[in-house]
């Protein structure tokens, strides 16, 4: 699908960070109209967890895999949150007018070993070419040697990017893009507008906040593989009105592209 768009909408963009299983709605449907207006199809939408996902997860370890049975409650209840914010999230598409459709990555994947190595995108590209607008998310998801892990959304955009030929991935951040230095740190960071992934290893601050899959580091390096497959990858701040509708539209964007 070579004209295919995949937004990821970061957990810090669509959720208030730092107040327990509270959807930024405001944001929301700020995006959402930005997604309308844009009108760039076809295109995935997936979304982080924030401060729904995030702590469920953590409170029950399920990133770690299964280690006891107090646990199945607290996998049900990390996906349970997801399905809430899912469900915020694709109202507010749908009353912008979006035709967004809500897919349950649990529901049609398992991981192994952490990794997403198959995914059955048939069913998904049926849906893009009855023109609408799927939206997943990252999800608690089982797995074949831990029993269960946590799928972030970013493992799961460039699987998608990758196995459906994207033509542009867009990261909307909390943050412009890629910095010399942690932006909300230090004042003197400066932006970097096009980032060798080759300089991962390099000084890339990672995030503070409660991240079982994480932060900037984890980020670049699933989109290596899909910056190595010939896709644009771009980083944008989704709290910046229009960036993201510039960015889905193709236009030039204050931003972070990654080259090879
Ligand atoms: C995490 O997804 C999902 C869960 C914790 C269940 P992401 O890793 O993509 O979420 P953000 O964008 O960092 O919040």
């Amino acid at each position: 699908m070579t004209r295919l768009l995949i937004l990821k909408l970061g957990g810090s963009v669509v959720t208030h960070k730092d107040e327990y299983m509270s959807a930024h709605t405001e944001n929301i449907k700020r995006l959402a109209k930005e997604i309308a207006e844009a009108d760039s199809y076809p295109l995935i939408i997936v979304h982080g967890g924030g401060s729904f996902g995030h702590p469920v997860a953590k409170k029950h370890r399920i990133a770690d895999g299964r280690v006891d049975e107090s646990q199945i409650f607290g996998f049900s209840e990390t996906h349970q949150a997801m399905v809430k914010l899912n469900g915020v999230i694709v109202d507010i598409l749908l009353k912008a007018g979006i035709p967004a459709f809500a897919f349950s990555p649990s529901s049609m994947l398992h991981t192994i070993g952490k990794r997403l190595k198959e995914l059955n995108t048939g069913l998904i590209k049926e849906y893009i070419d009855l023109g609408m607008v799927p939206v997943l998310y990252g999800d608690a998801v089982l797995d074949s040697e831990q029993t269960f892990a946590i799928l972030s959304g970013d493992q799961l955009i460039i699987k998608l990017s990758n196995d459906l030929g994207a033509n542009r991935v867009i990261f909307g951040l909390d943050v412009d893009g890629i910095f010399t230095d942690d932006p909300k740190l230090n004042p003197d960071a400066k932006l970097i507008e096009t980032f060798s992934i080759g300089n991962i290893e390099a000084n890339v601050g990672d995030t503070t906040h409660t991240d079982v899959t994480g932060g900037m580091r984890a980020k670049l390096s699933e989109a290596t593989e899909a910056v190595k497959g010939g896709v644009k990858v771009i980083m944008v701040n989704a709290f910046e009105p229009e960036r993201v509708k510039a960015a889905l539209r193709g236009e030039k964007v204050i931003g972070t592209i990654l080259t090879l």
